[in-house]
């Protein structure tokens, strides 16, 4: 009994230790251990040399063990379907269609770069949705129904409700970060925005903005401009020169548009920047007392800045790309070539 308890324990280590790896195999594990002379039945056939009282447990150790013969066979059965017989006249040696790797799209790369600029001086970042209604979009934002001011970004209408728009701009996140949080206030909405314009290299539908918001006490047109030439030097480079041009938006009061000397002639004029030497990047202003009167914050003691830049702007400026069009088009030869910043 002793030793066809080893003999069994060591039957079924070789069973364990079998790896068939084609039909063939299979087929040898199976005559060697399951057929009609194999193994199991040899010793199965030891049963008539077992003292009857132990017959019982002897009876139990050979059908376990004649599971895991039948175990182990069935586990690989599927190689009998299989058509990878051993010659089967496939070179399994080749060297297999290799698959492309994906990269980041330049905008994201750049707005990434964008917003962790600004996260190292305390702007945390807020999202809010591109289907926005019209007060968050339009007349919170001191643009009233029938404002001209409208008329500067050509909107897209939700046929199904009138009082809904594809957002124009990212100042509508500035609206929903007011109506949501007291001051102080200190975010940046990046996101897509959408305009109803035709297509074309200068021009698209839809586009990205990043936003900043900085409402506290005592916060100033310097701030706004400290806040923008560090931006512009750690996106740009040191060398980088900034100016402000008197510009009208409704929500700032003043409001100004900022250009940098053309990072790609230094300011002596070329295809970039209209042979000015100066590329405008984003707008921005003093938020208009009567916003912050909109979500309840007092103008007399909280004041505010705000800006919005286009992150395509950017990084047509950082990489020359001249066509608007490409950032939408999925070419892999133009996506390709831009590596991690
Ligand atoms: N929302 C303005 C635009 O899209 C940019 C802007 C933002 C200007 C914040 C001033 C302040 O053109």
């Amino acid at each position: 009994m002793q030793s066809l308890k080893e003999k069994i324990e060591q039957l079924k280590q070789e069973i364990a230790a079998v790896v068939p790896a084609s039909a063939d195999e299979l087929e040898q594990y199976r005559i060697k251990f399951l057929g009609t002379k194999g193994i199991v039945k040899e010793i199965f056939g030891e049963m008539k040399n077992v003292p009857k009282e132990l017959k019982k447990e002897a009876g139990q150790m050979l059908n376990g063990f004649k599971q895991a013969a039948e175990a182990k066979f069935e586990e690989y059965k599927y190689l009998q379907n299989s058509k990878a017989k051993k010659d089967d006249g496939i070179d399994k040696t080749l060297p297999g269609t290799p698959i492309a790797e994906g990269s980041r799209h330049p905008l994201r790369m750049v707005e990434n770069q964008m917003v962790s600029i600004l996260e190292k001086i305390g702007f945390s970042v807020a999202t809010g949705p591109e289907i926005e209604d019209d007060w968050h979009n339009f007349t919170s934002l001191n643009m009233p129904e029938h404002h001209t001011a409208r008329d500067m970004q050509d909107t897209f209408y939700v046929q199904q409700n009138p009082d809904w728009v594809l957002r124009t701009h990212s100042s509508s996140t500035q609206s929903r970060v007011m109506e949501q949080t007291k001051p102080p206030i200190r975010v940046i909405c990046p996101g897509r925005v959408y305009r109803n314009e035709t297509i074309s290299a200068r021009a698209h539908c839809f586009f990205h903005q990043i936003e900043g918001l900085y409402i506290d006490k005592n916060v100033s047109f310097a701030d706004l401009k400290q806040t923008l030439y560090y931006f512009v030097k750690e996106m740009f480079g040191e060398h980088t020169k900034v100016r402000f041009r008197p510009s009208y938006f409704p929500f700032t009061e003043p409001s100004a548009e900022m250009d940098i000397s053309c990072t790609v002639c230094g300011g002596s004029g070329c295809a970039l920047c209209k042979k000015t030497g100066w590329v405008e990047i984003l707008g921005c202003g003093m938020v208009h007392p009567n916003v912050l009167r909109n979500f309840d914050i007092d103008p007399d003691v909280y004041t505010g800045f705000a800006f919005g830049m286009g992150v395509e702007r950017i990084t047509q400026i950082k990489y020359q790309v001249n066509d608007l069009r490409l950032y939408s088009q999925n070419d892999v030869r133009f996506l390709k070539q831009f590596q991690p910043l």
